[in-house]
């Protein structure tokens, strides 16, 4: 199946705990030339919460766009060392970073607090991009579908159709973070599609076709056009090529 012409591919640099500020505007001064030149398709960085303010600055006259990284569910309250969405949204951001695997890992994130957040996040104006993933041992005890189909009914229940067609959702296999081993292009098309024909239920037939789904997990300058070119590939969240100026431009100029 062809792609869909209206979805705009999105490409997400998730810079994860890395860069301090003068890092920051070096890495961010190198992608922007690469990011101005692609009308078609958006840009989007989510540099660690200190760096944010800088970055916001140094983008201010582009069309890239600012993400944080995480946020808590509530908008203000005692709850130390959390950031609420309201507090991204004031420096800049128009995007979040929901669920990640690493959060889920280490921060004991459920599919819970990610419906808690994806509501956190549009209360305060700032879009979800949603990520789910399954480990090797639930692939390889044949579980990816129904652990991904129950990411996606859980993390997005009880929100309208509305709210699901804005949203982003990232399909980020957790066995293939940080290790260099990418889904091939058909293994990651299989989880797409079976995400979209969710979405639809989820979303009706337009709702669904219009939800941008992200492939993450080691995606590099050498692999991105193979997996974009996947029908349900509608971009990329990319972790350690998003911190190599030249990588990610390559990545973004993908074809
Ligand atoms: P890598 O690209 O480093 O595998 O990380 C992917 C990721 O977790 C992006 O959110």
């Amino acid at each position: 199946m062809k792609k869909s012409a209206t979805r705009r591919p999105l490409i997400a640099g998730n810079w994860k705990m890395h860069a301090t500020r003068a890092e920051s505007v070096a890495l961010i001064d190198g992608i922007k030339a690469a990011a101005a030149g692609a009308r078609d398709r958006e840009v989007v960085v989510a540099p660690p919460y200190t760096a944010l303010e800088t970055v916001a600055r140094a983008i201010a006259d582009t069309a890239i766009g600012l993400a944080g990284q995480n946020l808590h569910w509530e908008s203000k309250g005692a709850f130390t060392g959390e950031i609420a969405g309201e507090m991204l949204k004031d420096v800049g951001c128009t995007y979040v970073i929901v669920g990640h695997s690493e959060r889920r890992l280490f921060f004991s994130e459920t599919n819970e607090t990610v419906r808690q957040k994806i509501a956190a996040a549009l209360r305060a104006g700032l879009k979800p991009i949603v990520c789910i993933g399954e480990t090797l041992r639930e692939r390889e005890g044949d579980n990816t579908l129904p652990v991904i189909e129950r990411q996606v009914r859980d993390g997005l229940a009880e929100f309208g159709r509305d709210v699901v067609r804005g949203l982003a959702i990232a399909y980020e296999p957790v066995w293939a973070i940080g290790t260099g081993q990418t889904a091939t292009p058909e293994q990651a098309q299989e989880v797409h599609a079976a995400i979209r024909a969710l979405l639809r239920e989820l979303a009706g037939d337009s709702g669904g076709e219009a939800v941008r789904i992200l492939y993450g997990g080691s995606v590099k300058a050498d692999n991105i056009d193979s997996l974009i070119a996947q029908p349900d590939i509608d971009g990329a969240l990319v972790g350690g090529a998003s911190l190599d100026a030249a990588a990610f431009a390559r990545i973004i100029a993908f074809r």
